[in-house]
């Protein structure tokens, strides 16, 4: 793996949050040395040539979403950074918002700057409780210097930040959910299009990025796009963090460059898999990326393309790693539970939907299942996908869907059986490491 770290460059010594230990790495340089020298429109060009993707899911190039902005519309511009973070699996933003803020805070300051916007906003999950202190003390240090509340030296352009702390919902990841948390209305996502970029926060243009998005972006500008994208592969450039979870030695984030083949990751970074077992099933993107088996994997390179090929998708970069003797069909109900808990209500499809999945596949674990449950779930599914406001119901069919195509045969020996064939036995992290 090449060395290069643009997120993670820096030793944990207990004090990377603080703006000290940041300037001394050479922090707050882009926005110092590169502004006044870039305009605004130069800044997006840099991140546009830099075809950095968004690292919130989609994968949307960056620069092409903050080109989209609606223009000369008479309103203010706003931007939001999405700190939400709470797909299960996924747990990289957490660590950029505790070790390393005061990037995030560069990267906001340059986005506001490049875009125009009259105010900034980070929505932190309301669970995050040190990511919120850290950010917000950050945010505090930077308007204490003024690097946050007055005009950026040689500009006429004042970036201001409010640090908003959600309250638990998941749906509220999705930015138009976002959006109406904001605004102090209930977390109901909103039908698109309109897009945020022409009418989003107050009904104004506004541009939604990821912690990871974001925090990119001073070294975008410092090094300029070129620089950014002749690191990883020719259409998912520059490094991206994994946080790597289950039945793993080293569980953690690591930033990779893009492209560094899964199996050596598996191995190097991940320490091999607790107990010397075999490898069983791989989630690649966060819960709701379709799963992958071992044969699927082998040849497989962390970044957009390859993952597509293997069948799932990079989405969040939570991979999940699943070791032999895991019962599926309790791991497929635990997703289950989740996709039906925290469905909002809004859509009968997806309301409804996601609470038969999760009844039937707990009927199947508890050894209660129906041969023909295994023509439900996909007919259910079925219903689902597309016919939803927002992306939270798809999210829940993709791991119902790819869990029954690909180890079918345990649901049909759940039911041939009338119970869980593994027991409490292997299921859990702590008895898989004995
Ligand atoms: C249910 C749901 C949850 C989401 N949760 C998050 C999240 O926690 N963080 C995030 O950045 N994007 C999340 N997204 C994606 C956002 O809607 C949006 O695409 C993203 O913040 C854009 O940032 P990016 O372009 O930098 O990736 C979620 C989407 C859905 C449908
Ligand atoms: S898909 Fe689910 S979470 Fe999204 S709006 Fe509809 S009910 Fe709510």
């Amino acid at each position: 793996m090449s060395d290069i770290k643009i997120l993670l460059n820096f030793d944990r010594n207990g004090k990377t949050h603080t703006l000290d230990d940041y300037t001394q790495r050479g922090g707050y340089q882009a926005l110092k040395q590169k502004i006044p020298q870039l305009t605004p429109a130069q800044i997006v060009q840099e991140v546009k040539t830099s075809n950095i993707r968004g690292r919130g899911g989609a994968g949307f190039p960056a620069g092409l979403k903050w080109s989209f902005l609606a223009k000369d519309t008479g309103k203010p511009v706003y931007l939001i950074c999405n700190a939400d973070e709470g797909e299960p699996g996924t747990f990289k933003d957490r660590l950029i918002m505790e070790e390393n803020p005061h990037q995030l805070i560069e990267g906001i300051i340059l986005t506001s700057y490049a875009i125009n916007a009259k105010q900034a906003f980070i929505y932190i999950r309301g669970e995050y409780g040190l990511s919120y202190r850290r950010i917000k003390a950050a945010v505090d240090e930077a308007y204490a210097t003024g690097l946050l509340g007055e005009k950026i030296p040689g500009t006429d352009y004042v970036p201001n930040i409010v640090v908003h702390r959600g309250a638990g919902a998941y749906v509220v990841g999705d930015e138009t959910g976002l959006m109406n948390s904001i605004e102090g209305k209930k977390g109901f996502t909103r039908i698109k299009p309109p897009f945020p970029a022409v009418a989003g926060l107050y009904d104004c243009p506004t541009i939604i990025n990821n912690v990871e998005t974001l925090a990119s972006v001073p070294w975008i500008v410092q090094n300029g796009g070129e620089a950014y994208k002749a690191i990883g592969t020719e259409k998912s450039t520059g490094t991206k963090l994994i946080s790597v979870s289950g039945h793993i030695r080293k569980p953690g984030v690591y930033e990779i460059t893009m492209g560094y083949p899964f199996r050596e990751f598996l191995k190097n970074e991940c320490g091999g898999i607790v107990g010397g077992r075999k490898l069983k099933a791989v989630i690649p993107g966060g819960s709701s990326t379709p799963v992958l088996k071992p044969e699927e994997v082998e040849n497989m390179t962390l970044d957009y393309e390859s993952i597509q090929a293997a069948g799932s998708s990079l989405g969040s970069g939570g991979m999940i790693i699943i070791a032999e003797g895991t019962c599926m069909v309790r791991l497929l109900k635990i997703l289950a539970d989740f996709y039906h808990h925290e469905s909002c209500g809004q859509c009968t499809p997806c309301r409804e939907g996601t609470g038969w999945l999760a009844q039937i596949i707990t009927r199947i674990e508890n050894g209660k299942g129906r041969p023909e449950d295994l023509e439900e779930i996909p007919r259910i599914s079925r219903f689902i996908y597309g016919y939803t406001i927002c992306p939270l119901g798809d999210a829940a069919c993709g791991p119902v869907d790819s869990f029954l195509k690909k180890f079918r045969n345990e649901f049909e020996e759940h039911i041939e059986k009338q119970r869980c064939p593994y027991g409490e036995k292997f299921t859990r992290f702590q008895e898989l490491s004995k």
